[in-house]
């Protein structure tokens, strides 16, 4: 997954390439390039690391970047090749008069680099990329037209990808192509972007035609041709773009990471508004488009996503078993496909993805999607590609999320599944547990001021993280409800820190994990009083008999029990069964000011990206 960007008009091309490749950093950020074109001569320049090594490049270029007006960009997350200045794209042919830029993996490139190889193509780098540029320049030799060179390549080429395209020849406009990875064209007056996500655009224009799959466009300063996979031309609508500017800023933050913890709490507003009005009336989903006869005869709900995602999914798997009584699987999307899971028309599949983009999620939905599944997609992106496949969509606007360590937008999946679990028992009827919905509703329409008690009192954790920062190892203890929280916070930390932090169910600690303990290993467990509080308290003994360091998480702690921990952050009251929204905010805090402690790059890991559009 790589970002890709394209300009065509009156200003300075480099400028806005730049400025748009600023904000796909987040889809990976190994090595970044242009190709600029004035008067049909084309200039590439690329840089291994962070875009600030192009833009120092860039600088010593005034000539160029002065003059050109057309230009294409890429930011790349290595995938075939290592991520050095050879492999960053734009990568070209031989003679050098095709320029290409790419985001995908295009599966059979060997079979073709072997063919091209044959036709005397030579290649300069280890990308599967480069194999595009030399077919798309063959083609371009028997067909003299970029459109059609493009429109032929792509009918060879296997797996996903997003281009864009550049000819000597036809030094006005931009050729793009799209399967299976995202671009969206931003209208300008005079002036036409290419981008793989809004961001990168939305400073200049607030319309855009997005691309569908196996369509094939030609971008001039003044027009937008698309054509379908039969090369016929069509018309796509032209729709208004849902962010503004203002919402890819940190104001004034010194990380994006740390912006959007602080958002929770209107995340929190924004998701329930509307939907939960009061405590004591039922929820209005009118998103949700399964009849109440149909919900009735659901007798089983999957549960398929990635990474935070998936953690959240473990929440609603409690939530949601318990509320409407059905029996909820939940699974790594990786892990659902490649296989023949069990799904039918009575199977509810909830697919849950902050990007929407998540490559190993749309194919676990499209599976299921075949088995005549009804498909709930929860995202932060309603413009997705998942969301294109939901037959329910809950988007949860949780706005858009810049650092590639997901926060705000898991908060925003939580409320989500609260209030489709709340939907689900309310459209069952089941009676028995209405007063235990109406009080965690209550609870939820609390929970932005308690989140915001967490988020404005940071000393305390902010005294713990840099306590800990030196720990090479963290082991993250929960159970039940909180079990997800203990691996969301071990990822979090180990994500953005480079500890290594591994969650457990906390009755697990005795069956092998315990060895691992002494001194050097702290434990933090998460204890917030219910049904498990007490065993959750055992397990902490256990640890300490160990002289493991332990840390507390926890809305209460007595007198007696508080010489057990080294540490302890409490939290405001909060029932279990909605404790996890709060547990969280402090996990996510105290492994956002450890890694900040250490120095590390907070919003940019290394080796990640924010959507992995790739298997
Ligand atoms: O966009 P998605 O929610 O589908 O992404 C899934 C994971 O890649 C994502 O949650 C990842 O684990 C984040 N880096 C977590 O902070």
């Amino acid at each position: 997954m790589c970002g890709i960007i394209g300009y065509i008009g009156d200003k300075k091309a480099s400028e806005v390439l730049i400025n748009g490749l600023s904000h796909l950093e987040y889809r990976g950020y190994d090595s970044s390039g242009v190709a600029l074109s004035y008067k049909g001569e084309v200039e590439i320049y690329k840089a291994q690391g962070k875009l600030i090594n192009l833009i120092e490049i860039l600088k010593t270029k005034e000539d160029i970047c002065s003059k050109s007006h057309l230009g294409i960009g890429h930011i790349r997350w290595a995938t075939h090749g290592l991520p050095t200045t050879l492999n960053a794209h734009p990568h070209t042919c031989n003679c050098k008069s095709l320029t290409l830029v790419h985001n995908g993996i295009i599966e059979n490139y060997q079979e073709l680099k072997e063919e091209l190889k044959s036709k005397g193509c030579t290649f300069v780098s280890q990308t599967d990329t480069e194999v595009a540029a030399h077919l798309i320049a063959q083609e371009y030799g028997k067909t003299k037209d970029l459109l059609c060179a493009m429109q032929n390549a792509v009918k060879k080429i296997k797996g996903a990808f997003a281009f864009c395209a550049i000819h000597k020849n036809e030094p006005d406009k931009i050729v793009v192509a799209k399967r299976n990875a995202p671009l969206v064209i931003g209208l300008g007056d005079g002036e036409n972007f290419i981008a793989s996500d809004i961001p990168a655009i939305i400073e200049y224009t607030k319309k855009a035609i997005y691309l569908s799959d196996y369509q094939v466009g030609v971008v001039t300063k003044n027009d937008v041709k698309i054509y379908d996979k039969d090369d016929k031309l069509i018309q796509n609508k032209v729709e208004n773009l849902p962010f503004e500017a203002i919402a890819i800023s940190k104001m004034g933050y010194k990380h994006f990471m740390l912006k959007e913890i602080n958002e929770q709490s209107d995340v929190v507003r924004n998701v329930l508004s509307s939907k939960l009005v009061s405590s004591s009336e039922n929820v209005v989903l009118n998103e949700f488009k399964l009849s109440k006869e149909k919900i009735k005869k659901i007798t089983r709900v999957q549960i398929i996503a990635c990474g935070t995602s998936l953690h959240a999914g473990l929440v609603g798997k409690y939530i949601i078993e318990q509320l409407a009584k059905i029996p909820v699987d939940v699974e790594a999307s990786s892990e659902y496909i490649y296989r023949d899971t069990i799904a039918d028309e009575n199977t509810l599949v909830i697919g849950i993805s902050q990007s929407g983009e998540t490559a190993d999620t749309i194919t676990a939905i499209k599976q299921a999607k075949e088995k005549g599944s009804h498909i709930v997609i929860i995202t932060n992106r309603a413009d997705s590609t998942m969301a294109r496949l939901a037959d329910s969509l809950l988007p949860v606007n949780a706005g858009i999320e810049v650092s590639v360590a997901a926060t705000k937008s898991y908060m925003a999946q939580l409320m989500s599944l609260y209030l489709l679990s709340f939907y689900l028992s309310e459209q069952k009827e089941i009676k028995e547990y209405s007063s235990i919905i109406k009080n965690l509703k209550q609870e939820l329409i609390e929970l932005p001021n308690k989140i915001e008690l967490i988020t404005q009192n940071p000393q305390n954790i902010q005294k713990i993280a840099k306590k800990y920062s030196s720990y090479k190892d963290f082991i993250f203890i929960a159970r039940g409800i909180n079990y997800p929280s203990a691996l969301e916070g071990a990822l979090k930390l180990k994500e953005i820190s480079y500890i290594n932090a591994t969650g457990y169910c906390a009755g697990e600690l005795k069956h092998g994990p315990i060895a691992m303990l002494d001194e050097n290993m702290p434990v933090l467990a998460v204890l917030n009083t219910g049904i498990v509080y007490d065993k959750v308290l055992s397990n902490c003994e256990e640890a300490r008999a160990r002289q493991a360091k332990l840390i507390g998480v926890t809305n209460h702690i007595a007198e007696k029990d508080k010489g057990l921990f080294d540490d302890l952050i409490i939290i405001p009251q909060i029932s279990d069964m909605a404790s996890p929204a709060l547990n969280i905010v402090v996990l996510q805090m105290l492994a956002y000011y450890i890694a900040e402690y250490l120095g590390k790059d907070v919003d940019q890991p290394r080796n990640l990206a924010k959507s992995v559009t790739v298997e």
